[in-house]
């Protein structure tokens, strides 16, 4: 028999999440973010199921866009990152792809090229978040530069991106929001601050598009808000099955580094999924596990392929009985609780050796 690590992924759940922001961003368009294999899930697969429902995709670079483009995607698709070569800037004015402009090199290949069609533009403005964008003092001058490129479709629009969006309170936020306030003012364009935590705890800027990446896989973007809370549903169910099945002696030790000591004789299963799946290294003892769909807890370090789990809430469970590492039943936000890793590592960790499975609907 050959492992049983599946990746199960719900298309109803997507698109689900997907109408849940609709109806709370109305008339705001959506640009679905779909890099870095779209959270884990697969870019393809995600893009396919999103291209009719959405304004636009996301991704990180020219590659991953070509990629959607060869699987017969045609909604137009943003690079979120703009271009890495100044030969990129004519492969995205053909193919459609929305170009962010960041920095001042990029600026300087546009200047020099001349394109067959206006290429779509993005000025990114560094707000706070203290990544990519132009500083604020010099972003005007940039914005003009690019909107005066006769290689450029107009008008060019406006987008940053928040630091801390998944704390309400914190005093960054209100401090970028006034800033892109200050900057927008008096613009006619069009414009874009939120991912996912922007898009629940800050519905004053939704503006006229908003890129959700998080949320959209029906994991919570917002602290102390569980993904029910918000109406998420998880695409993703990380599925696999007990391998053995052991009573260990009251002092036994569990794993690598006998990190784990058994209180009393106990019944400890060993399942076949490790982080050379994806699960996280840094998960440490009580992490939740199903077994049989009852909550049991994991034991032990995580090996390549395995993990523990102390089966004292499931004293009967057996050779080939379902496990549930987290998605439907276990929300992935309960799991990373107890690694040092966060919600979007795990999702994009998740290994090639994985089954992906996708439901129909
Ligand atoms: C520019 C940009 N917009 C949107 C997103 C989506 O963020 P989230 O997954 O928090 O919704 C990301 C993710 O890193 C991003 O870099």
């Amino acid at each position: 028999m050959s492992r049983t690590a599946i990746a199960i992924l719900s298309t109803e759940n997507l698109l689900h999440n997907l109408a849940v922001i609709k109806e709370k961003v109305k008339p705001a368009k959506i640009i679905a973010m779909v890099k870095a294999n779209a959270y884990g899930h697969g870019i393809r697969s995600v893009a396919l199921r999103l291209d009719k429902h959405v304004d636009m995709l996301g991704v990180a670079s020219i590659d991953e866009a070509l990629a959607l483009r060869k699987t017969g995607v045609n909604v137009p698709i943003l690079l979120s990152e703009g271009v890495f070569e100044p030969n990129e800037l004519l492969v995205a004015a053909t193919e459609k792809f929305h170009v962010v402009f960041h920095n001042e090199l990029q600026v300087e290949w546009l200047e020099k090229v001349s394109l067959p069609l206006p290429l779509e533009a993005w000025v990114k403005i560094n707000t706070g978040m203290g990544r990519l964008g132009f500083g604020i003092e010099q972003a005007k001058e940039f914005y003009r530069r690019i909107s005066s490129s006769p290689s450029i479709a107009k008008p060019v629009r406006v987008m940053s991106h928040f630091a801390c969006s998944d704390e309400a309170d914190h005093p960054l936020n209100q401090q970028q929001i006034q800033v892109f306030k200050d900057f927008i003012k008096d613009m006619q364009s069009e414009f874009s601050f939120c991912n996912s935590g922007g898009i629940f705890n800050f519905p004053d800027v939704h503006y006229d598009y908003v890129r959700p990446g998080l949320a959209l896989y029906g994991i919570s973007p917002v602290k102390g808000k569980s993904a029910q809370d918000l109406n998420l549903k998880p695409v993703m169910t990380l599925q696999t099955s007990l391998i053995s099945t052991q009573i260990f002696k009251k002092g036994a030790s569990v794993g690598y580094g006998a990190r784990y000591q058994c209180p009393e004789d106990m019944p400890v299963g060993i399942i076949a999924f490790g982080y050379g799946d994806g699960y996280p290294i840094t998960a440490q003892d009580g992490t939740p596990i199903l077994v049989n769909n009852v909550e049991c807890s994991l034991v032990g370090r995580v090996s390549m392929d395995m993990i523990a789990v102390d089966l004292r809430n499931c004293p009967y469970a057996k050779i080939g009985d379902p496990v549930t590492l987290w998605g439907t039943g276990l929300p992935l936000e309960r799991v990373v609780e107890h690694t040092s890793n966060i919600t979007w590592d795990l999702l994009t960790g998740v290994q090639n050796r994985v089954r992906f499975l996708w439901t129909r609907s």
